[in-house]
């Protein structure tokens, strides 16, 4: 057996790395870019499937995240009045390409190639004209172009991410949150940070096609660093709530089970609709309406475990914010455990991957574990003591192997800082 590392955080110097991506940007595109952004990837600590029933979630952002460099392609002036050889705007500045063309270039592609790279044009724009990751910078640059009095420019745009993809952390939302913030600065837009979250989200909904909430772009945009984001997904308001988890001597790892799932597939937009169901045949507009006594015996079996769930989970939410305001880190174990119980048994979004991660990091030692995000593969998380951390990774890592499957990404993570310019 080779010996193992140690369980650590990666350590992403973003300073270093933004000047990587900048010089990589010249390289590629014959100048700097205007600046660099990053966004975070998310790892939802409790709340799931509430955030589209205008529910409560429990968000940090990750120490991992995208990084775009973007550079505003130059107005090219007014044509040459005659006899003017060189009109205004010549030169450096003048622009071969359109004024209206985007081009993207990724370090980060989900097959793994290398760059990849994508082109289009604004004003042809539409649903399915970008294919792959280029969708969500495209997603973002149609939902703005299109709001009142906007016009956004062509541009170049370099992107990298160190969020893996397809685990169930956000790198989808990352990379259109690196976006829209990256245009809301060279723009002036003047954007606050939720309506750049209802933004990306309707990037996500009208051009991505999955019909996610907003949880994971509020958790890139308003996380700071050592706290959750208790949101409220119909007000929008939200509270950081302190999580000195090493404090406490313990440690969040994620759990990679490497079950690549999908949002735009059926399962997740289903498990929508049987909420849009329940909550009306209850008479209620969401499930956030539906009062504290009321008889789910009006619903069908499924429905009424769905609705179970969704109001179990706000409830569990709560709980969750009143111990960590309280200070008790290790008591909220409890409730992220039950939490995947509910996910497994009543909303049905686990899967045999998942149920593995949850119960083997329990059985060596966790205080809390559970699936994160929406589910059908993706991470799970754990909360561990920190001496324990090397010891559950082990158990995890081997409980995949005797069970023949893929070996596990298994990693721990901090609350970080939510999105921002970098240089
Ligand atoms: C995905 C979606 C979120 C949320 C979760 C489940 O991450 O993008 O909006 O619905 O699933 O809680």
């Amino acid at each position: 057996m080779t010996p193992r590392q140690a369980v650590r955080r990666p350590g992403h110097d973003d300073a270093a790395r933004a000047e990587e991506l900048s010089r990589r940007f010249a390289e590629l595109y014959g100048h700097a870019p205007d600046g660099v952004w990053r966004a975070p990837g998310r790892v939802n600590l409790i709340g799931e499937h509430t955030d589209y029933n205008e529910g409560l979630v429990l968000p940090f952002a990750i120490d991992r995240s995208a990084m775009a460099a973007v550079r505003l392609r130059r107005d090219p002036g007014p044509a040459p009045e005659h006899g003017q050889e060189h009109g205004p705007g010549h030169g450096e500045e003048r622009e071969p390409a359109g004024h209206d063309v985007v081009d993207l270039a990724s370090t980060w592609a989900p097959d793994g190639s290398g760059l990849s790279r994508a082109r289009f044009r604004i004003p042809q724009l539409r649903p399915g004209t970008v294919p792959g990751w280029g969708a969500y910078p495209a997603g973002v640059v149609h939902v703005l172009d299109g709001l009142d009095g906007v016009e956004v420019p062509g541009f170049e745009l370099l992107l990298d991410s160190t969020v893996p993809v397809g685990a169930g952390l956000s790198s989808s939302h990352a990379v259109e949150v690196a976006t829209v913030v990256a245009l809301n600065d060279l723009l002036g837009l003047g954007l606050d940070r939720p309506e750049m979250a209802r933004l990306t989200q309707r990037a996500e909904n009208e051009f991505v096609g999955a019909p996610t909430g907003i949880m994971d772009q509020s958790a890139s945009l308003r996380a700071r660093a050592g706290a959750a984001l208790f949101l409220d997904c119909r007000s929008l308001e939200a509270e950081l709530v302190p999580l000195p988890v090493a404090e406490h001597g313990l440690t969040v790892l994620v759990i990679d089970t490497k079950v690549a799932h999908s949002h735009a597939d059926g399962g997740y937009g289903a498990r929508r609709a049987s909420c849009e169901r329940g909550a009306a045949a209850l008479g209620a507009a969401t499930l956030r309406d539906v009062p504290d006594g009321a008889d789910l015996g009006v619903l069908d079996e499924e429905t009424a475990r769905r609705v179970r769930h969704v109001r179990s989970e706000n409830r569990r939410v709560l709980e969750t914010v009143t111990r960590l305001r309280a200070g008790d880190v290790r008591g909220i174990g409890t409730l992220l455990t039950a939490s995947h119980t509910s996910l497994r048994d009543d909303f049905e979004v686990s899967c045999p991957e998942l149920d593995l991660a949850v119960d083997t990091a329990l059985a060596a030692g966790a205080v809390g574990a559970r699936m994160t995000g929406g589910g059908f593969g993706g991470s799970a998380i754990a909360l561990v003591p920190a001496a324990r951390a090397d010891r559950v990774r082990d158990v995890v890592t081997e409980a995949f192997a005797a069970a023949g499957l893929r070996a596990p990404d298994v990693f721990a993570v901090a609350p970080g800082e939510g999105a921002g310019r970098v240089r």
